[in-house]
């Protein structure tokens, strides 16, 4: 890959629909497929809010925050090839990648409320994007087009998407994802 990538990402641990508890939320484990197939590196947009909740209280709640157009905090560090780490990076520390992958669970139709807090932080206009999703049944739902609402000035690409229960016997579905954009 010519391009120095990265991968934003958010992806929720624990009680899930479908796969039962999991240590490594299903977006995590697509991300971790890109870096690998890429040598992008990460930004987890992590929040603790969520932590230790079982499944039918976090969609309660998911919805509560989508009604109410919340912007739940959240922090994260830049892993550069899972050595050097960038804490709460500054606005400039995005400036070196130009391919973002943005990445998420659907939840009730689009990102979780969080993410939406990352792209008021984090401007990415100018930047290419490549929006992808792990989901039970909505596919990209909404995400591809609230992302372009948040980044007007993007160069938002066709998403991707997946079965969160599909991630970890599908690897070779992100493969041939990746390897059709010619990076
Ligand atoms: C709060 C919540 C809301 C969800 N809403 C949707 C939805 O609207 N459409 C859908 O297809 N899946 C929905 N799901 C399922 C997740 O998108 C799916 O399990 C995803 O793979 C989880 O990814 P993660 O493990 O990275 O968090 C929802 C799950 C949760 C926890």
């Amino acid at each position: 890959m010519s391009k120095k990538a990265l991968v934003v990402f958010f992806s929720h641990a624990g009680e899930n629909y479908s796969v039962g508890n999991i240590k490594v939320g299903n977006t995590k484990i697509v991300a971790d497929y890109i870096s690998e197939l890429t040598g992008a590196d990460q930004f987890e947009i992590v929040t603790h809010k969520y932590d230790g909740m079982s499944y039918k209280p976090l969609c309660d709640l998911a919805q509560e925050e989508q009604y109410a157009d919340a912007r739940p905090e959240f922090e994260g560090v830049i892993v550069e090839g899972q050595k050097s780490k960038v804490e709460s990076p500054k606005q400039s520390d995005f400036e070196q990648y130009d391919v973002i992958f943005v990445g998420g669970p659907v939840w009730w139709g689009t990102w979780p409320q969080v993410m939406f807090t990352f792209f008021d932080t984090y401007d990415l206009n100018g930047k290419t994007l490549y929006p992808f999703t792990t989901h039970e049944g909505s596919g990209l739902g909404s995400c591809v087009s609230d992302l372009k609402k948040a980044y007007p000035h993007a160069d938002v690409k066709k998403g991707f998407s997946m079965y969160g229960h599909e991630v970890r016997s599908n690897r070779a579905k992100v493969e041939n994802w990746i390897k059709g954009l010619g990076l």
